[in-house]
């Protein structure tokens, strides 16, 4: 088996879609199959040999997600998405609500990160406060006047799923937790490209999806902190979570499994166990040559224009053209063998942050080569040739 099967089964297919979801490797599809092969059981209810195998696998699996994540296993849960995550988090964060309290977001927030807050802000007449973005460098603009004594919650995004620039959230992060509010880092975007560092970030959750590290839908390590994990309530009750149930009444095992309620997807947990294991002998850095090389040719085209991203960024870029629509520039690029991103990417918050309807993404994966990024360029100046001349 190749490195990936899928790519070897459509060989001229240029995939620069990464950033919504990576290609799966053969490592990863082969821990799948042994998985469900040799360990395959319902885990830690099972006394059985499987039982005990599968509960193994989970718990190895929750040990390494951990360890990617630079926290220790007892703080990492295994959730199903980041979007099932954030609204949870939304729902049931201990915070007594007041009328007027504000929860500050940043205008790069993915839509996961928006409309669980827009839900609570309307049932406790909250205010939804966003942190802008510098139009020149892509890069947060100040917070320091919106984090007031009335911020019950800092939710943001590591990094833009749209420009990809990587943002500077450790000192507000840091600066939000000594004054008592609870942070949330959604590390969807950045999980794959940057050291996540859970437990000194200064936040009480981070949260990823597998299927963005390489590994399967289906998986969602969550990291709390020590203060949020003794006070946050399990967020699905049923199975596997309760120390003792009466007709009327349940009461709850301590501890990360309390919010691990049903039969858990250990599959998924393995393969993105096998991920990351495979994630860290790849070389990041090429990747980011790959960008930098991308964004130096794309601003030599004066008809197109390139967010900017700041500092650092994922191997992500968006840009658009006033004269060759978004959803016209993916459309020949997917004719050519190109899969590419047009639309808001679910950040229409963002967008509008910068009055566009919509632009071109291409996200770079491991499997992204220098030759893939000229054909890339060539086709797209083929398509410009050919709609300018019209
Ligand atoms: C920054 C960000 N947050 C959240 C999500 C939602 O992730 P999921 O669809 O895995 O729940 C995405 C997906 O694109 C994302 O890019």
């Amino acid at each position: 088996m190749s490195q990936f099967p899928l790519l070897e089964h459509y060989p001229e297919l240029i995939y620069l879609d990464s950033a919504a979801a990576c290609q799966v490797p053969a490592e990863v599809l082969q821990a799948i199959q042994h998985y469900y092969q040799y360990q395959h059981a319902n885990v830690h209810r099972a006394g059985h040999r499987l039982g005990r195998a599968a509960t193994l696998a989970l718990e190895q699996a929750r040990a390494q997600l951990a360890a990617f994540m630079g926290a220790p296993a007892e703080q990492v849960t295994l959730q199903s998405s980041t979007t099932a995550v954030l609204n949870y988090l939304a729902q049931y964060l201990p915070v007594s609500w007041q009328a007027g309290d504000e929860v500050l977001l940043t205008r790069a927030e993915h839509h996961a990160n928006i409309l669980p807050w827009q839900r609570l802000a309307e049932r406790h007449q909250l205010q939804l406060k966003y942190i802008d973005i510098d139009p020149q460098t892509g890069a947060l603009s100040a917070w320091e006047e919106l984090l007031t004594a009335r911020t019950k919650v800092v939710s943001v995004t590591f990094a833009s799923n749209v420009t990809g620039a990587l943002f500077d959230i450790e000192p507000l992060l840091q600066r939000a937790q000594q004054q008592g509010s609870w942070t949330i880092v959604d590390a969807a975007q950045a999980a794959a490209h940057y050291p996540l560092r859970a437990s000194e970030l200064g936040c009480d959750a981070l949260v990823f999806s597998a299927h963005k590290v390489y590994g399967v839908a289906g998986c969602a390590p969550l990291y709390l902190s020590e203060r949020l994990l003794t006070q946050l309530p399990p967020m699905l009750v049923g199975g596997g979570v309760v120390q003792q149930v009466t007709p009327t009444q349940a009461t709850f095992i301590d501890g990360i499994q309390r919010f691990e309620a049903g039969s858990p997807n250990t599959a998924a947990a393995v393969a993105a166990a096998a991920a990351v294991q495979w994630l860290a002998k790849q070389d990041g850095q090429r990747l980011s040559a790959l960008r930098s090389l991308l964004v130096s040719e794309l601003r030599q085209r004066a008809w197109l224009n390139v967010l900017p991203s700041g500092l650092q960024a994922t191997p992500t870029v968006a840009f658009y053209s006033n004269e060759f629509h978004a959803y016209d520039v993916a459309t020949w690029l997917d004719q050519h063998g190109i899969a590419v991103r047009a639309g808001h990417h679910c950040a229409q918050v963002f967008l509008q942050h910068w009055q566009l309807p919509a632009v071109v993404r291409v996200s770079l994966g491991v499997y992204i080569t220098e030759a893939h990024i000229h054909q890339f360029l060539q086709t797209l100046d083929a398509g410009w040739a050919l709609f300018s001349s019209d």
